[in-house]
């Protein structure tokens, strides 16, 4: 699929009103922003949100770069799944895949891209030695779990360490940003390097969610 080029929105269904998903979705364009899907397991994170059958529904939805970042324990047994629901990006955690590589593998085996992510405690020199094997580098800006948190600013190191070592081995994987992102943090992470930017409630818990949106693509243009 194509994608749009960065930089990149993606609104995280996450603070959507999932009663009204379509009418909530119908803000993203296809042509400049990502579509976030939150899956979480209540064993990775303490709290549990969808699986396949909610990405399915979203994919349906949009023609977006379904994003889908999988906050769950084995991850390699539902990959398929995720695919199979539509899934453009998986993206999975590194504390929670001892086999990085060969999880990495079995993602873009199904045709998907391949994300890798790591919690606020989880150091960048943990991710650095898959840097080759990645589409997208995932850095969590919020303890993952929860919408709606405060932005920690002392992760913009590991999106600076992520931006360096691109350029260094001269790769190309995109670096995303998730949690806590307005437009001033988004700011903050498009000069640290970050390409593509998660929001879940400055976009849907906006009174304007569409507005919010554009303000948000606006901030982290040029
Ligand atoms: C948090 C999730 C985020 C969440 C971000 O664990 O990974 O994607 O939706 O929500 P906000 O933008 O409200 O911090
Ligand atoms: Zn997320």
């Amino acid at each position: 699929m194509s994608t749009p080029s960065p930089p990149i929105v993606a609104p995280s269904i996450l603070s959507a009103d999932f009663s009204r998903l379509a009418e909530e979705l119908s803000i993203v364009d296809p042509a400049q922003d990502w579509l976030h899907c939150d899956v979480m397991d209540n064993h990775f994170v303490p709290n549990l949100t969808f699986g396949p059958i909610v990405v399915a529904a979203a994919r349906k939805l949009t023609s977006a770069c379904v994003d889908v970042h999988l906050m769950m324990e084995r991850p390699w047994a539902m990959i398929d799944e995720f695919r199979k629901a539509g899934a453009d990006v998986v993206t999975v955690h590194i504390e929670a895949c001892p086999q990085t590589r060969e999880v990495l593998r079995q993602v873009r085996a199904t045709g998907a891209k391949a994300g890798l992510s790591l919690k606020p405690g989880t150091p960048f020199a943990a991710v650095a030695p898959y840097l080759p094997d990645l589409d997208l580098l995932l850095v969590m800006t919020v303890e993952p779990g929860f919408g709606g948190q405060a932005f920690m600013p002392e992760m913009l190191e590991k999106v600076r360490s992520a931006a360096t070592g691109r350029t260094r081995l001269q790769l190309d994987f995109l670096i995303e940003v998730d949690g806590g992102i307005h437009e001033e943090t988004a700011r903050l992470a498009r000069a640290a390097g970050a390409d593509v930017f998660v929001a879940g409630n400055a976009i849907f818990r906006a009174a304007h969610p569409a507005q919010a949106l554009a303000s948000l693509r606006a901030a982290i243009a040029g």
